[in-house]
């Protein structure tokens, strides 16, 4: 859970319009100094109610909002609102104002002397790269992406600890948003500013936030780091609004080869006898066995093709034994070994320690599990994955031929 250090704290607060519409239901909620916060929620989930309610901007309609521990009612509004900023949908620049205008437009209103306004704005504009002079030109002088990024500046020039935004990228291209979103995540991180952030876009919430508050209906459903949304969501609300891909994504980036694979495979050590060899297949009902020696490690495997043509002339199992097998290590994120099992069309992967020895296999069906819906979907028509029940599936030859590496 976060570090305690509050900045807003919402104590079961409510807020209901005239007319009887509830916008929030009793809602409680911690922001701590430094974090970067997203609600998200779809349209009417009460995103931009609860954001007005921390300036004032909307007062509630029962609870408390304490803003650094003080009663934000029993503060003067018009205070409070020099120290929190706000900005609304769209940082669009006053086109009859200079860039210098436009940037200290808040800290002018806060009555700042003349040279510490040049200071903050020559500040700022070095932090976005913009050469000085520009502070002297008109919005309509520079590029869009440019203007866009004085718009940023522009939120963080009175110096307020906290920031409030109502989905400022919402009208912008995707290029041009993404790389707002990384100035304004830049420059919170370097100022150490604290924001609050409406959007109904996940990926957007994903990219900026350390926590994110997911509302539905004027409750909050979650309110958890980004992370922990994408591992534990809450309900399927927020799985939905997360969306499939994602979390199969989230999952396969989380999940390690040893959490999926299935302990104590079939093996036989290299000494034994090939009837004890095909004793084994029949009764585990599969057509290669894993070849491990006393203490565990992998040698490699055999098959019964190979046990067939071979029976008359060899006895023990190393006799026929293939070295040339394709094996992952256990702490292997799933992430980079689902897209090589698949393709390569492997039934099952041995899976080893760093050492060598053998700690389980990972069958296609686990993998099949986790990822059939999402990213195969109608594509994988083998339609053999019942098969796949017992501890292993069948392995044949060609399987393994390609890429293998020697134990
Ligand atoms: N001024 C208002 N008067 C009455 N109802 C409102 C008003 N503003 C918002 N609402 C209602 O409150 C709910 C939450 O709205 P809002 O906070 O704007 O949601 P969001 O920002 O998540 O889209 C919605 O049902 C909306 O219709
Ligand atoms: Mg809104």
């Amino acid at each position: 859970m976060p570090k305690e250090n509050p900045i807003v704290v919402f104590k079961d607060v409510e807020k209901v319009y005239r007319g009887g519409n509830v916008a929030i239901e009793h809602i409680n909620l911690t922001i701590n100094k430094g974090d970067f916060v997203c609600f998200i929620g779809r349209s009417g989930s009460g995103k931009t109610t609860a954001m007005r309610m921390i300036n004032r901007m909307l007062e509630p309609s029962g609870g408390t909002i304490l803003y650094n521990g003080n009663d934000i009612h029993k503060t003067d509004a018009v205070k409070l609102r020099r120290r929190i900023g706000y900005v609304i949908q769209n940082i669009g620049l006053m086109p009859h104002m200079t860039i210098y205008e436009n940037i200290t437009l808040v800290p002018k209103l806060l009555k700042w002397p003349d040279e510490k306004r040049r200071k903050k704005a020559q500040e700022l504009i070095k932090l976005v790269e913009l050469p000085q002079d520009f502070l002297d030109r008109y919005p309509s002088e520079l590029s869009g992406g440019q203007q866009q990024r004085v718009g940023v500046i522009r939120a963080l020039a009175a110096d307020q600890d906290l920031i409030l935004m109502d989905e400022p990228f919402g009208a912008l291209d995707p290029i041009t948003r993404e790389s707002l979103q990384e100035l304004v995540k830049h420059l919170q991180e370097k100022l150490g500013k604290t924001v609050v952030f409406v959007t109904h876009d996940m990926d957007e919430a994903l990219n900026l936030a350390t926590q994110i508050v997911v509302m539905d209906s004027g409750h909050i459903i979650q309110n958890a780091t980004p992370s922990e949304i994408l591992q534990h969501p809450a309900n399927d609300f927020v799985e939905d609004l997360i969306g499939e891909d994602r979390l199969m994504q989230a999952r396969a980036d989380v999940t390690t080869v040893s959490q999926i694979m299935l302990k104590n495979p079939v093996s036989i050590t290299p000494g034994r006898s090939l009837t004890e060899a095909i004793r084994l297949m029949r009764k585990r009902r599969v057509d290669t066995l894993l070849v491990t020696d006393d203490d565990n490690y992998l040698k490699g495997y055999i098959d019964i093709e190979t046990l067939n043509t071979r029976y008359r002339h060899a006895t023990s199992v190393s006799d026929i034994l293939n070295t040339k097998i394709f094996y992952v290590v256990d702490d292997t994120l799933l992430r980079d070994t689902v897209d090589r099992i698949l393709k390569r069309g492997l039934k099952y992967v041995p899976v080893v320690d760093h050492a060598g020895k053998l700690r389980g296999i990972v069958t296609r069906a686990a993998i099949v599990d986790m990822v059939y819906d999402t990213i195969w979907g109608d594509s994988d028509d083998e339609g053999d994955s019942d098969s796949e029940n017992s501890d292993r599936g069948n392995l044949s030859q060609s399987d393994l031929a390609s890429s293998t590496k020697e134990v």
